[in-house]
């Protein structure tokens, strides 16, 4: 019997004249690109032709499949609470599509932990402007997210949640995350949506709250297309058995007062010692009360964990579980230039995608595949939204260990703020909730 193949360049031009590709050449390239049979040059090309042209619905269903398809699928059903013997883990992730300053995930999973939940939080770098969970948390002195299944079981047991690098699950993920990070493929609602959903799916939480995040430090801009890729991905939790819904959040202006690496981890210890910027406190706790509704935990407040310390106890715990020292000092670029302000009045909007290109130029991202991020590099932002401003005061430091590096960022910031007489128009954070 002959074996029907397939191969690289009908596929590529299948998809770059608007075609839809079949369930079989989807299972055929993510299999062959895994595994090494498709060459990057010809993948870039398939990422920039799904890019241009998009993807049905079941093109989406199809390709997030084989995504998990090629790797494991872990399996926590049999995990019993060490502290409540007999009682299985109420397991729960999150995951947000990308944003600036989104460092919700330090804070919101030890709150999550205080609360009773189990998270196995399979986290990922930095792409493009975006930072990523796992690049600031190795800002943590000796913390690692290189650890064995044994190992996350036991701390899923006894702590309520690991962090993780995706590793064996999905791994046509990794590849692929890699790729769009470098050719400008990243901004596309199937790849995202796969992208997130496959690590999700494969991780074995049983539920999951997404942030899609709207506005200009988003991948995806405009509101109507964040919506429509939270749908696509609460429709692919819910089909593959997780409990998936999703909040709609604003991402015009970076979340709290620090943007990069360690700083980020700086600002997360804020927040989790009870204060912090009220932004970043807001979407916590409300991303908290989704993942705790969603897992079933009943009569627990998010809240009193930052109040009593309970949820810094978890986050301690949780580092020193992964060999971080909690008590270790973070690291700060070496060189700094700050942005003051040309005369008093009212800081306006500050946009977050240059922001986060700015943060990205001073080393805090990379422009090649498996570079070395600067755990030290980040920006602070002296004034947010609507805070008064004197003349001549600080607006923005920026870090990094690379001073050559300062010149370029600083002009990213260029037109991205303003100082002005009246306030800036007040947005909600929270746009909207999605339910399956
Ligand atoms: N997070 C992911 O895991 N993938 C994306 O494509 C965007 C955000």
């Amino acid at each position: 019997m002959t074996q029907f193949t397939f191969d690289m360049p009908s596929i590529i031009r299948t998809k770059r004249d608007g075609g839809v590709l079949s369930d079989d050449a989807i299972d055929w390239v993510i299999d062959a690109y895994t595994h090494g049979r498709v060459a990057e040059a010809q993948m870039s090309a398939l990422l920039m032709a799904i890019f241009l042209r998009g993807m049905t619905n079941g093109e989406i269903a199809r390709w997030t499949a084989a995504m998990v398809d090629s790797g494991e699928r872990l399996d926590f059903s049999d995990l019993r609470r060490s502290d409540a013997p007999g009682k299985p883990l109420a397991l729960v992730d999150k995951h947000s599509t990308g944003g600036v300053g989104d460092k919700i995930t330090i804070p919101l999973v030890p709150v999550v932990m205080a609360c009773g939940g189990a998270v196995p939080q399979a986290a990922g770098r930095g792409l493009g402007h975006t930072g990523g969970t796992l690049d600031k948390l190795e800002a943590i002195p000796g913390f690692t997210a290189e650890i064995s299944k044994a190992q996350i079981r036991q701390q899923l047991c006894e702590l309520g949640a690991a962090i993780f690098a995706a590793g064996e699950l999905a791994p046509a993920d990794r590849k692929i995350y890699a790729l769009r990070d470098v050719t400008a493929t990243t901004e596309s609602l199937p790849l995202i949506a796969s992208s997130v959903m496959s690590k999700k799916i494969a991780e074995g939480t049983r539920a999951l709250v997404l942030d899609s995040k709207v506005g200009s430090g988003a991948f995806l801009k405009t509101e109507a297309e964040s919506r429509e890729l939270a749908r696509t991905m609460v429709e692919l939790g819910t089909a593959h058995g997780v409990r998936t819904r999703a909040l709609l959040t604003d991402m015009n202006t970076p979340l709290g007062r620090t943007v990069g690496n360690a700083v980020e981890v700086a600002e997360s210890l804020e927040v989790l010692a009870g204060g912090g910027p009220d932004d970043v406190v807001e979407l916590t706790l409300a991303l908290a009360r989704e993942m705790c509704d969603v897992a079933g935990l009943d009569g627990v407040d998010p809240a009193e964990t930052l109040r009593d310390g309970t949820a810094m106890d978890r986050f301690r715990a949780l580092v020193a579980a992964q060999g971080g020292d909690p008590d270790a000092a973070l690291p700060l670029g070496a060189h700094s230039e700050t942005v003051s302000a040309p005369c008093g009045g009212t800081m306006g909007d500050i946009d977050a995608m240059a922001v986060g290109l700015a943060v990205w130029r001073l080393g805090a991202g990379r422009s090649a595949p498996g570079e070395q991020v600067q755990f030290g590099a980040g920006m602070r932002i002296h004034r947010r939204p609507g805070e008064p401003v004197a003349a001549g005061e600080p607006l923005f430091t920026l870090y990094t260990d690379t001073p050559e590096r300062l010149a370029g960022a600083v002009s990213e910031l260029d037109g991205a703020w303003s100082v002005g007489d009246e306030p800036p128009a007040r947005r909600p954070l929270i746009i909207d909730r999605i339910t399956g």
